[in-house]
C-alpha cells in the first residue's frame, strides 16, 4: 500500500469517527434538552403544588371563614355547612342489634351490630360488601335502590330466625348515603347532587330515603307485612351522611371525638356546632344546646389553594366543573388522574416514556391505589414501578431515571394532597376554639392557653392505607399547630364508621333505647 492510500484511508478514518462522535454528542445534546424541558415541567408542577405552612395557614384561615360563611346564611359559602340534626351521640350504652345500609363511593354494604350496653363493646357484626356496578351510578333510581334492597333482603334472610336478633321486635336502620343531602330531620332528606361519578339526575331534590323505602317493599321487604312471619320486624330508617357515622362511632369509643373527616374516594368532614352559632337557622333549639354539622368541605374553596393546570384542565374535563374543587385537590378519586396528567405532559415534551402510549390520554386510567403503590415502591430497581407503567400505561422499558420521576411526580401531587387536607382539619379546629389559638386575641399568648384533648375521627382509603399520605398530614398539622399544640390534637382512626357507625346511630336515635331506661345515650357538648 502506498503512502498516499494510507493517509487517504487514516483521514477517512478520522472523519468517520469525527462524524459518529458528532452524532453522539449531537444526541446527548438532545437528549440532554428534552430531559431539561421534563425537569421544567416537574419544576413547575412543584412550584405549582408548593404548600409552605404560610399557604397552610392562610387555607386554615379560609376554612375557618367560609365555615362562619356556610353556616351565616344559606347559599353565603360554598362550603354548605348542613344540617344533621343530630343532637345525640353514642355514649358506648346502646344495646341491641341493629342494622345499617351503607352507600358510599365505590361499594355498598350491609351490617348488623350487637351491642353490649357496657362501656365500648361491640359484640358482634357482620358486614357485606358489594362493589357498585357502574352502570348503576349513572342509570335509574329503581335499578340502583332494587339492587340495593335484594342485597338487604339476602342479609336479613341468612341471619335466620335462630339469633339473638330474631326476637327483637323492631329492626332499627341507620341509612348512610355519603352525598350532600339537605335533611329536614334524622329521618329525611332531599339531595342536593351527586358526587364521585354519581349521576342519577331523577334523584336530585328528592327524598333519598323513601327511595329506599320503596325498593325495600319491592322486593317483598315490606317488614311490615312479608318478613312479618318470622321476624315481626318493621324498618325505622334514619338517614346519616358517612362522616357522622364515623364521628358518632369516633365518639361512641371517646367521649372527646369532636369532628371526624373523610379521605377515601370522595373527602368531607363533619363537627359538632354550637346550635346559637348556626345563624341560618335561627331558634333551632336542640337538648343538648349543640347539632352534628356536615361540612360538604370537597366544596370548599379559596383563591390560597395552590392550583395547577392539570387541576383545571381536570375539573373542565369532569362532569362536574367549578364543583368539588377541595375534594378534586385531596381525595382518592382524582390524585391518580392529577398523576397521569402529568405524565402525560411531559410525555408529549419528550420521548423520555417512549413511543406514544394511546392509554395515558386515558382519564382515570390510572387509578390512586395503583399511584400509591408506585410512590411506595421500595425496591430498588423501582419494579413496581415499571410494572404498573408496562401493564396499565403500556409504557415499557422506560429507564430507571425516568422511574423514579415517576414516583417523584406521585409524591408531589399526595404531599400537596396530605399537607391540604390538614389544613382543613385546622380549619376545623379554628372555628371551634380547639386549635390552641383562642387566647392570642384576648392577649394570651398561645403557650398559656389550656388545650383540651381534641379527638377528630378519620377514616377513608387514602388515610388508612397510603402510608406516605398519612405521614404528610400528621407532619403538616404538626407543622401548623406547633409541636405543644399539638400534642393535645389526636387522630383516631375508626374502622367502619360509616357503616357501624349508622348502626349505633340508629340505637341512639332507636325508640327501644328511649324506652330502655338503663341506656343513657349522651347529649351532643356543648362546646
Ligand atoms: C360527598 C360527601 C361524602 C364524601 C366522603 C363526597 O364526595 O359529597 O357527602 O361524605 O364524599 O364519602
Amino acid at each position: 500500500m502506498g503512502r498516499g492510500v494510507m493517509v487517504g484511508v487514516t483521514v477517512g478514518v478520522a472523519v468517520a469517527a469525527c462524524l459518529v462522535a458528532g452524532v453522539v454528542v449531537g444526541k446527548r445534546v438532545k437528549s440532554r434538552r428534552k430531559w431539561k424541558r421534563v425537569m421544567g415541567v416537574l419544576r413547575e408542577l412543584e412550584e405549582g403544588c408548593e404548600t409552605t405552612v404560610g399557604r397552610l395557614k392562610q387555607v386554615v384561615d379560609a376554612m375557618a371563614v367560609e365555615m362562619h360563611a356556610g353556616l351565616a346564611s344559606e347559599g353565603g359559602s360554598k362550603l354548605k355547612m348542613l344540617l344533621t340534626f343530630v343532637d345525640n351521640l353514642p355514649s358506648g350504652s346502646e344495646k341491641g342489634t341493629y342494622y345499617a345500609l351503607d352507600l358510599g363511593g365505590t361499594n355498598f354494604r350491609v351490617l348488623r351490630v350487637l351491642l353490649g350496653g357496657q362501656g365500648s363493646s361491640i359484640l358482634a357484626k357482620d358486614v357485606e360488601r358489594q362493589p357498585i356496578p357502574p352502570h348503576l351510578m349513572c342509570g335509574t333510581s329503581e335499578d340502583l335502590f332494587d339492587f340495593m334492597a335484594s342485597s338487604v333482603k339476602e342479609f336479613v334472610e341468612k341471619e335466620g330466625n335462630d339469633s339473638e336478633s330474631s326476637v327483637v321486635k323492631k329492626k332499627e336502620l341507620g341509612f348512610t348515603f355519603s352525598f350532600p343531602v339537605r335533611q329536614t330531620s334524622v329521618l329525611s332528606g332531599i339531595l342536593i347532587k351527586w358526587t364521585k361519578g354519581f349521576a342519577i339526575e331523577e334523584m336530585v331534590e328528592k327524598e333519598v330515603a323513601q327511595y329506599l323505602q320503596e325498593a325495600l317493599i319491592r322486593k317483598g321487604l315490606d317488614m311490615r307485612v312479608a318478613v312479618l312471619a318470622y321476624f315481626s320486624l318493621l324498618i325505622y330508617s334514619e338517614q346519616v351522611n358517612d362522616t357522622v357515622g364515623t364521628l358518632a362511632l369516633g365518639h361512641y369509643h371517646d367521649e372527646d371525638t369532636v369532628a371526624a373527616v373523610i379521605i377515601g374516594t370522595g373527602s368531607n368532614a363533619c363537627y359538632v356546632e354550637r346550635t346559637d352559632a348556626i345563624i341560618k337557622c335561627q331558634g333551632l333549639l336542640t337538648t343538648s344546646g349543640g347539632m352534628v354539622v356536615n361540612m360538604e368541605w370537597g366544596n370548599f374553596w379559596s383563591s390560597h389553594l395552590p392550583r395547577t393546570s392539570y387541576d383545571i384542565d381536570l375539573d373542565a374535563d369532569s362532569p362536574n366543573p367549578y364543583d368539588m374543587g377541595f375534594e378534586k385537590m385531596i381525595s382518592g378519586m382524582y390524585l391518580g388522574d392529577i398523576v397521569r396528567r402529568v405524565i402525560l405532559k411531559m410525555s408529549q415534551e419528550s420521548d423520555i416514556f417512549g413511543p406514544d402510549s394511546s392509554r395515558l390520554s386515558v382519564p382515570f386510567i390510572l387509578r390512586t391505589p395503583l399511584m400509591a403503590a408506585m410512590h411506595e415502591d421500595d425496591s430498588p430497581e423501582l419494579t413496581v414501578v415499571a410494572g404498573i407503567l408496562r401493564e396499565v400505561l403500556e409504557i415499557s422499558d422506560v429507564p430507571l431515571k425516568v422511574r423514579k420521576l415517576v414516583v417523584k411526580i406521585c409524591d408531589v401531587v399526595t404531599r400537596r394532597a396530605a399537607r391540604l387536607a390538614a389544613a382543613g382539619i385546622v380549619g376545623i379546629l379554628k372555628k371551634i376554639g380547639r386549635d390552641g389559638s383562642g387566647g392570642i386575641t384576648s392577649g394570651r399568648t398561645r403557650s398559656d392557653v389550656k388545650m383540651r384533648r381534641t379527638v377528630v375521627a378519620i377514616e377513608g382509603g387514602l388515610y388508612t392505607n397510603y402510608t406516605m399520605f398519612r405521614e404528610y398530614l400528621h407532619e403538616a398539622l404538626t407543622e401548623i399547630l406547633g409541636e405543644e399544640i399539638a400534642q393535645h390534637v389526636i387522630l383516631k382512626e375508626t374502622e367502619d364508621g360509616s357503616g357501624i357507625g349508622a348502626a349505633i346511630l340508629a340505637a341512639s336515635y332507636s325508640s327501644s333505647n328511649s324506652v330502655d331506661t338503663d341506656t343513657d345515650t349522651d347529649t351532643v357538648q356543648p362546646l
